[in-house]
């Protein structure tokens, strides 16, 4: 279901350094995963570290309505009996999928290619949200749909009786719709194949092979080609969740720019495909320390060390927007403190998430004393010694843009408020204690 109606106004006001440790929650996009491929396996995933924000509750709700067995055993411990490939039933109800486009794009996918009808819904955010790129390539699998105009959300999908796999270029570097492909590509026979133009993160291609599926990854003259074999025998696993990079990112980017601070954040996932606004980062002259380098659940993993940086802007290249498309908000935060110019390009993308993102980030900051250049596929901050603040932004149902505006308040000169932070539950349910934890001054 959606999350609290009743909008939730915030602020944040600076006080002094922070410090100490932050254990962010689950990795969002590695949660979803583990229990879609947990829901179509044979047997038990046993999944510890799970992020039980919003998102990740309504696919797990997705999933029970679907057939599976989801048991919730313990924080952040779930258990799933899946029904195996091509074993959804017909869920009874509509599966609303809140505020969460992975949810409802990933599970899309995965029953396009079995002889069920669903029918997808979700909140104001995720139903202004693009869904013919999912539906288009599935109905080349043989599904039938019918979508609101413009291929908006409710979409209902009549999955396909007799699939044939498919070999398709995606138009935009999207992970969500690579994802949806290869998760459709279970059930049909023969070899589904996606090609990308950029590398997307690669948790679904990682999760599959763990599961026991054949799919291969090759760089061609094409692009990034990803191959699967259809009709595996998928097999429940254990998956432990490393700690998500694009919720660390936020204190993170609060230790950056507020004087004085040095924290610790356990456990964070380094997989390259996640790693663009670290790698910008550490270009800007950010201290960030990568200790202890492991794997975790196939998931490179380490711990971040980070303390204050006098930081220097930088140009972000078009080919590391897929690497950090869910960054961008709060590296807009940290370039307004930076010296110079930081411009990011490439970032189209960013104009049809949970909200237009350059839209928001550009009309608050601006009301907080930044000035921002925008075009349809790029944004321009100028840095400043002293960022003004004082101002309120909106956030329009979306938890990135709620929190980024939260960091800029623990730094800026008067405090910064949103008219509604409730979205931060569908990521980060803590993340208000976790940065009180740390010393910071807002709720
Ligand atoms: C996600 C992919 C990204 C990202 C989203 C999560 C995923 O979307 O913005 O928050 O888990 O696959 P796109 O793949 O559409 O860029």
């Amino acid at each position: 279901m959606s999350h609290a109606s009743e909008p939730r106004p915030m602020t944040a006001r600076r006080r002094g350094a922070l410090t100490g440790v932050a254990n962010v929650p689950g990795d969002k996009s590695i949660s979803h995963r583990a229990l879609i491929l947990g829901a179509l396996s044979v047997g038990e995933t046993h999944i510890t570290g799970l992020l039980e924000g919003q998102d990740v509750l309504d696919t797990a709700k997705a999933m029970a309505a679907f057939g599976a067995d989801v048991q919730r055993i313990g924080d952040g411990e779930w258990r799933v009996h899946g029904v195996g490939v091509g074993g959804f039933a017909e869920p009874a109800d509509v599966i609303d999928c809140g505020n969460s486009g992975t949810s409802v794009r990933l599970i899309m996918g995965a029953m396009a290619t079995t002889p069920i009808t669903a029918t997808f819904t979700g909140d104001a955010s995720l139903s202004k949200r693009p869904m013919a790129r999912i539906t288009d390539p599935l109905s080349e699998f043989g599904a039938q749909i019918a979508a609101r105009e413009g291929g908006r959300l409710p979409v209902t999908i009549g999955g396909a009786t007799d699939p044939v796999p498919l070999r398709y270029k995606t138009p935009v570097a999207s992970a969500q719709i690579k994802s949806a492909i290869l998760l459709a590509g279970l059930n049909a026979p023969g070899e589904t194949v996606v090609i990308e133009s950029e590398p997307t993160r690669d948790h679904s291609e990682r999760m599959l092979a763990g599961f026991g599926a054949t799919i291969r990854t090759e760089q061609t003259e094409e692009g990034h080609v990803i191959t699967l074999t259809g009709r595996p025998e998928l097999r429940g696993q254990p998956v432990a969740v490393p700690r998500d990079p694009s919720s660390a990112a936020f204190p993170v980017a609060a230790a950056l720019i507020v004087p004085g601070s040095e924290i610790r954040v356990p456990g964070v996932s380094r997989n390259p495909t996640r790693d663009g606004l670290y790698v910008t980062l550490k270009e800007m002259g950010a201290d960030i320390g990568f200790e202890n380098q492991r794997e975790e659940g196939g998931e490179p993993v380490a711990d971040l060390v980070v303390r204050h940086s006098p930081l220097s802007g930088v140009d972000v290249p078009a080919d590391r927007a897929a690497s950090m498309i869910d960054e961008f908000p709060i590296l807009s935060v940290v370039a307004a403190f930076a010296q110079g110019k930081t411009v990011m390009n490439g970032v189209a993308e960013l104009r049809v998430k949970e909200s237009d993102r350059i839209d928001a980030m550009a009309r608050g900051l601006e009301a907080n004393g930044v000035t921002i250049e925008e075009t349809r596929d790029s944004m321009t901050v100028h840095g400043m010694a002293k960022v003004p603040g004082g101002a309120e932004a909106a956030t329009h149902l979306d938890h990135r843009i709620a929190m980024a505006f939260m960091v800029l308040g623990l730094a800026s000169e008067a405090p910064v408020s949103v008219d509604d932070g409730s979205p931060i539950e569908t990521s980060f349910p803590d993340f208000i204690s976790l940065m009180q934890g740390l010393g910071a001054d807002l709720g």
